[in-house]
């Protein structure tokens, strides 16, 4: 079946067009307009520009989308648009849009969950992936430890209490002068620093949840860069960034580590924006050889927002047979009411 998947949950605009069946998920196309630049010079996301360049790229990206794919509108099977979390003005951009398109069209609607999108970029490569799993889903907004039951039952079993690790890294990028957002920038400075050159306090936090806790980390950093300044000492940058991102591996580690034993489940996901990371990917794959677990990951061109990942997780929501109506809303962090069609 041909679906058309719209994400617009924070500052990339994506639609994208996949053929899926029970055997793969075949993207026809997955276009994706980004706003990093725009949201760069104010160094974050501004909701209210974000709703706006969505407003302007959504319906270029979706007729780019279709013709990439090579299909019409009137071939496809079914709209699936994000609707939750995120931010409430982004995702009210791709709901109204989607609903548009789907009505005037007489095209079945589902709304798709971001964090469940996310875990779902992972059946796009890797087909035989079957739940149930742990997966872990990292990006600017979220950092969660979930148990995937099923392609449409997830729960959390573990979540960070304060900043999301993206938020993080972007944070502690901001104040070394990194341009925003400054993730990216982090993972290859950490390849060229010195990672025992400070120890930083852990994110894992030291108690039986599988919780985390990035604000004190955050703090603490921002604190010694402060600190350093006005003694007039300079600290190199790399070094910041390989001491960050190692508390960061260690922390990640210790709580999936935990979170293998505690399900006895021998797969793990990761998901989102950070799961990019390169020194994550090594540090995970390390822990999961150990362990005997078979590592997914997503390549990189997945890790983000994308259409795609939407397309994909509407495949297997499609089944339950629960369509939005005309009254689909957007939450920001709630999960949307559906009705049976
Ligand atoms: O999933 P995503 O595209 O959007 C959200 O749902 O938030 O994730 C974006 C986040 C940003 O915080 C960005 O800095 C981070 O993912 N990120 C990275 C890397 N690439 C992107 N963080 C660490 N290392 C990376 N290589
Ligand atoms: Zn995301």
């Amino acid at each position: 079946m041909y679906i058309l998947a719209f994400e617009s949950s924070c500052d990339e605009t994506s639609a994208a067009v996949v053929d899926a069946s029970d055997e793969s998920i075949k993207v026809l196309s997955n276009i994706i307009a980004s706003q990093i630049s725009v949201h760069a010079l104010y160094g974050g996301v501004v909701p209210e520009i974000a709703s706006r360049a969505h407003v302007e790229a959504i319906s270029s990206i979706t007729y780019e989308a279709l013709d990439k794919a090579g299909i019409s509108l009137s071939e496809v099977d079914l709209i699936a648009v994000t609707n939750s979390p995120g931010l409430i003005g982004a995702l009210l951009v791709g709901v109204n849009f989607a609903k548009a398109l789907a009505f005037a069209n007489n095209i079945p609607l589902i709304a798709v969950d971001h964090i469940k999108g996310h875990i779902a970029a992972n059946y796009i490569e890797h087909p035989e992936l079957k739940p149930p799993f742990v997966a872990f889903v990292a990006s600017g907004g979220h950092t969660s430890i979930i148990r995937v039951n099923d392609y449409t039952d997830i729960e959390t079993i573990g979540r960070t209490r304060d900043d999301a690790i993206g938020e993080a890294f972007d944070k502690v990028g901001r104040i070394m002068g990194l341009p925003y957002p400054g993730g990216k920038e982090m993972d290859r400075l950490a390849s060229i620093g010195d990672k025992s050159f400070a120890k930083f306090p852990s994110g894992a936090i030291n108690d039986d949840t599988l919780d985390f806790s990035f604000s004190g980390l955050k703090t603490h950093i921002v604190n010694f860069i402060h600190n350093a300044a006005q003694k007039g000492e300079e600290i190199p940058k790399e070094n910041i960034a390989a001491a960050f991102t190692k508390t960061v591996c260690d922390s990640v580690t210790s709580k999936l580590s935990e979170a293998i034993d505690r399900t006895g489940l021998k797969t793990l996901v990761m998901a989102g924006g950070v799961s990019a990371n390169s020194h994550l990917r090594k540090a995970l794959t390390k822990m999961c050889e150990k362990k005997g677990v078979k590592l997914y990951m997503p390549s990189l061109a997945y890790c983000g927002d994308n259409g795609a990942m939407i397309a994909a997780q509407a495949y297997h929501d499609n089944k339950l047979g629960e369509y939005a109506s005309t009254d689909l809303n957007a939450y920001a962090t709630k999960v949307t009411k559906r009705i049976k069609k």
